[in-house]
């Protein structure tokens, strides 16, 4: 009986527990605690994180995936894989996909990612890190806009500024480093040198191991490129969001740029990893922008992205689950990886008022043939079931909205026009009070950022 834990609760866990059940290997995936996606997806169960077995102070993924027997744990969020959460499985002698602490602060601190960068030679902007206001101000006076202020820690995907002017610099270190908008994650900043081209993410699986190393297994291997879409409304015009819908592949990420991306960031990226005597198994995501001088690394993020997850995985044409224990026993060198022909595309549907206060517990009608629309599938995000819904199960199960971003409508198809299409015609088979979605994923002027 194979049993995987999938630890999160949003659109990407929803994901990750879909493709893993796709697997004839895999019996059942536990999904901790999960959301109203994975509560009726085939062979997936929802467990609270709140167990009577769970002791005071013991991990709780771990204490449940003892409990059930699990056989290996995916781990979605950055926050536990920071915290420790892949070296607490190991420990606990379960396999988990997803780095040890030790690895994962390479999201955790954006300064400790660009000393690895600049350690290895990885492609990156310039940029200096600060812990006190008066420097940071006085650099930005030097520098000039527009320049990058990021939060040095962990600030759920709100803690950089692009500032177009000098006095929109001054106030986001403020903001971040004074006022404490993200909390402590603000103390520290890096400033950084702001690029003009077009952004992408490559997510990438991860098998690096000192034993690995040794023996000539350790390597990366990046997915199809995606694109997320973060700014609210269509044309990037408005604030930032957590991710308004995705896309891959891209047209305009050529093999050439692909070359340059593995040579200049990829490669040194995996020297690093090994010389650190890193154990990162798991997933890596490069936040890249392609600059008219090649490819320049903005980020690394220690998992897989969200939403590109709910398009990268409907393209791959090989077991999710072989590839888990692929990069966990070193064998991903070996791993034969397959991807369909064609395109996907997820709009996302968020909560009316968001990325701002939301109302939550509006009840959401999809449609009954919704999901038996060729190529398409609805991955919940912000979504619970409901419970005042007479114990209502499987297909009947009635969803109502418990975040901002609530589900992706994503359609893979063998033309970019047929899939963005279908994933359209998929989101209108679903309705909610204040529901509202971009209409432009993946069209020409939707990327965020400037020319070439
Ligand atoms: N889509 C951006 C991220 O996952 O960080």
């Amino acid at each position: 009986m194979v049993k995987v834990i999938v630890v999160g609760s949003g659109g990407r866990e929803h994901t990750i527990a879909w493709k893993l059940a796709q697997s004839s290997s895999v019996d059942e995936v536990i999904c901790v605690p999960g959301n109203g996606g994975t509560a009726s997806e085939n062979k997936c169960r929802n467990i609270p994180l709140k167990q009577d077995y769970i002791t005071d102070g013991a991990n709780p993924y771990v204490e449940i995936a003892k409990h059930e027997g699990v056989t290996f744990a995916v781990i979605g969020p950055e926050d536990p894989l920071a915290a420790g959460i892949a070296d607490a499985f190991w420990n606990a002698g379960i396999p988990c996909v997803g780095p040890k602490s030790a690895g994962a602060q390479l999201e955790a601190s954006k300064d400790l990612a660009k000393e690895f960068m600049a350690k290895y030679n990885v492609a990156c902007p310039a940029s200096k890190t600060f812990t006190d206001e008066k420097s940071a101000h006085d650099y930005i006076d030097q520098h000039g806009a527009p320049i990058v202020i990021k939060a040095d820690g962990l600030a759920a995907g709100k803690g950089v500024v692009v500032a177009a002017t000098a006095a929109q610099a001054h106030d986001a270190v403020k903001d971040l480093m004074i006022d404490g908008r993200v909390g402590n994650a603000g103390s520290k900043l890096v400033i950084e040198d702001y690029l003009e081209g077009v952004e992408i993410s490559i997510l990438a699986a991860v098998s690096v191991t000192p034993d690995f190393t040794k023996n000539g297994q350790s390597t990366i291997v990046p997915f199809t490129p995606a694109r997320d879409h973060k700014r609210l409304f269509d044309g990037a015009k408005g604030p930032n969001t957590g991710g308004m819908g995705a896309v891959t592949p891209l047209d305009d990420v050529t093999p050439e740029i692909m070359a340059k991306f593995n040579s200049d960031i990829l490669e040194p990226t995996l020297k690093g990893l090994m010389a650190e005597g890193f154990d990162y198994r798991g997933f890596i995501f490069f936040g890249v922008m392609i600059t008219k001088d090649g490819p320049k690394l903005l980020e690394y993020n220690v998992r897989l992205g969200d939403p590109e997850t709910q398009v990268v995985l409907p393209m791959m044409d090989f077991d999710f689950a072989e590839m888990c224990k692929a990069i966990m026993d070193g064998k991903l060198k070996d791993f034969n990886f397959a991807w369909k022909k064609g395109y996907a595309v997820a709009p996302v549907a968020v909560s009316g008022g968001y990325p701002n206060a939301y109302k939550k517990g509006i009840p959401i009608s999809i449609n009954a043939s919704a999901e038996s629309m060729k190529g398409c599938k609805i991955f919940i995000a912000g979504a619970i079931e409901d419970r005042r819904a007479n114990g209502a199960k499987g297909k009947d199960l009635s969803l109502i909205t418990s975040g901002g971003r609530v589900l992706a409508s994503c359609a893979q198809a063998a033309t970019f026009d047929e899939a963005w299409n279908n994933a359209y015609a998929l989101m209108k088979q679903i309705s909610f009070e204040g529901m509202f979605y971009r209409k432009d994923i993946g069209l020409p002027g939707a990327a965020e950022s400037g020319k070439l």
